[in-house]
């Protein structure tokens, strides 16, 4: 096991690229599986989800190639075996095995999904969709096994417009017979990405990004190229940390849309923001004003970016309320900015930051972006060094973090525990 060692108290300065992103990666790689040739997918993240998912594919007799950013699959000969346990529960976007094996086969044995469990995570509106389609799912000894003799197109309303739901009847709807329709459908851009992937495959899907999504079922998919979009979440982590160390950092590849709500927000606390066509300069400094943000779905602030700003709200003045309407209790990462020093109160669905310097202790990451919102605290401690443990979180969404952080001047390392 391995540990971070931060030595904080420097303003990061440079540039950092970004890679692509995490979340529309671990959907592009099991889409790729509905196509009858090759698919090659470029700006992958070299992240330890990916990996798990390769292990997937190639577990169901997918030949792939991966170099670097680029990586090859070719589905040709893959069948569907069950897969109740294994690397299916490692990662939690494992689901999507579901939808692409129903899409492709008509049949799937998956293993329910592992991965970050900072609050129960149903996938109710996952199922229904399915069985929307004409698929009979059920749930045996922690495995969903489903099977349709034939999937038709049919009208979905999510009861809560999910990412993963979304994006997993896009994946059954895609070579299903007839037209589906997804109404209150997730918005976010990855939604988007999986949308011109499957297209470019020879799908017919339109009103990605858009509350409804509309898929005419085809026959049979084919290979193509596609380059995945940057990672807005991984973009935005780097924002905060430039901010929360007063900072000046060229965050570089980026589809600044994709980050409004964090620019909004960065803006109104005293950040200076510089957006060009694919990358956004910011400039920190401080004083910064409390502010009150809402997590909500895209285009609202990101859930995934509410653990880093925590950190960055203990460096404002006053007091901040964050709140999260997408998960009622993702504030694991509370409790260890405690014992930072941080002053934060957690109610309901909200914490409460009081501006605060941190100082130096040993932290545990119990998820992904709780360990975002660590190494940033500790970035800010200017005397001591912060030790976080849980490595393999942060691992799972940020790819070369120390190196990224050494070369914008961090003094950071990794420690053998
Ligand atoms: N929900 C249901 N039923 C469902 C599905 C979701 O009630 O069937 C609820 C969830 O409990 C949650 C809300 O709907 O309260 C949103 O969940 P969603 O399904 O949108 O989340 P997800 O698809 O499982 C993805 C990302 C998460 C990110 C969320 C929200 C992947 C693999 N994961 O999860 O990313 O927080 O969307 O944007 O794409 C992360 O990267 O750290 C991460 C957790």
């Amino acid at each position: 096991m391995e540990k971070l060692m931060i030595s904080g108290g420097r303003p990061l300065h440079g540039t950092v690229q970004i890679s692509g992103a995490k979340n529309s990666a671990i959907a592009l790689l099991p889409a790729a599986i509905l196509a009858e040739s090759e698919v090659v997918l470029d700006n992958l993240p070299q992240l330890s989800d990916v990996a798990v998912y390769i292990e997937i594919l190639e577990d169901l007799g997918a030949t792939v190639t991966w170099e670097d950013n680029q990586i090859k699959i070719n589905p040709s000969h893959i069948k569907s075996i069950p897969m109740p346990n294994g690397p299916v529960k490692k990662l939690r976007a494992s689901y999507y095995m579901m939808g692409a094996l129903l899409g492709r086969f008509g049949e799937a044995i998956i293993g329910l999904p592992g991965g970050c469990n900072f609050e129960p995570r149903p996938i109710d509106q996952h199922i229904k969709g399915f069985e929307a389609l004409g698929a009979t799912v059920s749930n045996e000894h922690g495995a969903i096994h489903l099977h349709a003799k034939e999937l038709r197109g049919a009208r979905v309303y999510l009861d809560v417009s999910s990412v993963g739901a979304t994006i997993n009847i896009m994946l059954a709807a895609a070579r299903a017979k007839g037209s589906t329709i997804i109404e209150n459908a997730a918005k976010e851009p990855e939604i988007i990405d999986v949308a011109t992937l499957l297209n470019s495959m020879g799908a017919i899907i339109k009103g990605a990004g858009t509350e409804t999504i509309r898929i005419e079922g085809v026959k049979e998919l084919h290979g193509c190229r596609h380059s995945i979009i940057p990672d807005r979440i991984q973009a935005g982590t780097y924002m905060i940390a430039a901010a929360a160390t007063g900072g000046n950092v060229l965050i570089d590849n980026v589809i600044p849309k994709h980050l409004e709500a964090l620019t909004a927000k960065l803006i109104e606390m005293g950040v200076k923001i510089e957006e060009l066509d694919e990358s956004i300069r910011v400039i920190g400094g401080g004083p910064y004003h409390h502010v009150d943000v809402k997590a909500l779905v895209y285009p609202g602030f990101p859930t995934d970016l509410q653990s880093p700003m925590t950190s960055l709200l203990t460096q404002a003045e006053g007091v901040s309320v964050l709140s999260d309407f997408v998960y009622s209790n993702r504030f694991k990462h509370v409790p260890e900015l405690v014992r930072m020093g941080a002053k934060i109160r957690v109610e309901g669905r909200s914490a409460i930051i009081e501006g605060s310097k941190l100082n130096a202790a040993k932290v545990k990451a119990t998820d992904l972006r709780a360990g975002a919102a660590l190494v940033i605290a500790g970035l800010t401690v200017e005397e001591g060094i912060t030790e976080v443990s849980g490595v393999e979180f942060i691992d799972r969404g940020y790819d070369h973090l120390v190196t990224k952080l050494r070369s914008l001047g961090a003094d950071v390392w990794r420690q053998t525990e």
